[in-house]
């Protein structure tokens, strides 16, 4: 084990709107751990790629880039900062072009193997609650509670438009599930850690569950998996 006994890591996988961001966040509060927003890292690496003009495609623009660019990350107020060359993106991220050029430019080895070892060093010196993609099976391959999340396409899709037309912007479910099944599949066949289920995480399907019944769900595990005794008791016990 790579993990000293008092540093408790939790890594959550899954596919984009399976839930993974909000129940970590809420997790992470929950337990008094980081959170860490690994796919923010990879946004602000394809931010840095379309600010350069570099096609995803092009290895040696990506390597030069990868010698050049610094990401690290902070934290103000308890939220994740994502600092690219210094400068705060947090506000620059979440667009749909960052989003394709994420899910194109993270399928590069380089790119990964720069912001694994970010990744695998904020987890060495404190507890954290860690998502994204290959964070059971490659990041932390040690961590005490893997859970892998889920949720059909339809409902993830809903979930983007809710969000989206919330904020008043235009959008269409049809065509945000084809972008989100495309995602998935470029996710998930890419010849660099693929998303896939770690073998001992834990597969939760999110589809007809409410953010309060997946937190519940989800702290039965992590008390079942640290071995404070399964929570799964309801009602008095006779
Ligand atoms: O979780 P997200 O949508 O913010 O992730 C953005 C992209 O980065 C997504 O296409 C997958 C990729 N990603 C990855 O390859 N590995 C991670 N650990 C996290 C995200």
């Amino acid at each position: 084990m790579s993990n000293t006994n008092s540093v408790i890591n939790i890594a959550i996988d899954g596919p984009a709107g399976s839930g993974k961001s909000t129940l970590a966040k809420r997790l992470a509060k929950e337990q008094g751990y980081i959170y860490v927003d690994t796919g923010a890292m990879y946004r602000a690496m394809a931010l840095y790629l379309i600010r350069q003009e570099i096609d995803p495609g092009d290895a040696e623009k990506i390597e030069r880039a990868c010698q050049d660019v610094d990401i690290t990350i902070d934290y103000v107020n308890n939220e994740q900062v994502v600092l690219l060359n210094g400068e705060n993106v947090n506000g620059l991220i979440r667009t749909e072009e960052v989003s394709k050029m994420a899910s194109v430019s993270s399928a590069n080895g380089r790119v990964r193997e720069k912001l694994v070892a970010l990744q695998k060093e904020l987890a060495k010196k404190r507890s954290v609650v860690m998502d994204g993609r290959d964070i059971g099976t490659v990041v932390l391959p040690n961590a005490q509670v893997k859970i892998y999340m889920d949720a059909s396409p339809r409902v993830r899709a809903k979930r983007r438009y809710d969000e989206l037309s919330a904020r008043g912007e235009a959008c269409d479910l049809e065509t945000i599930e084809q972008e989100i099944i495309e995602r998935d599949h470029r996710d998930m066949t890419r010849e660099n850690s693929p998303l896939k289920q770690a073998e001992d995480a834990v597969y939760l399907n999110t589809s007809e569950l409410s953010v309060e019944e997946v937190l519940v769900r989800m702290k039965e595990i992590i008390n079942d998996r640290l071995g404070n005794g399964p929570d799964t008791t309801y009602g008095e016990k006779l």
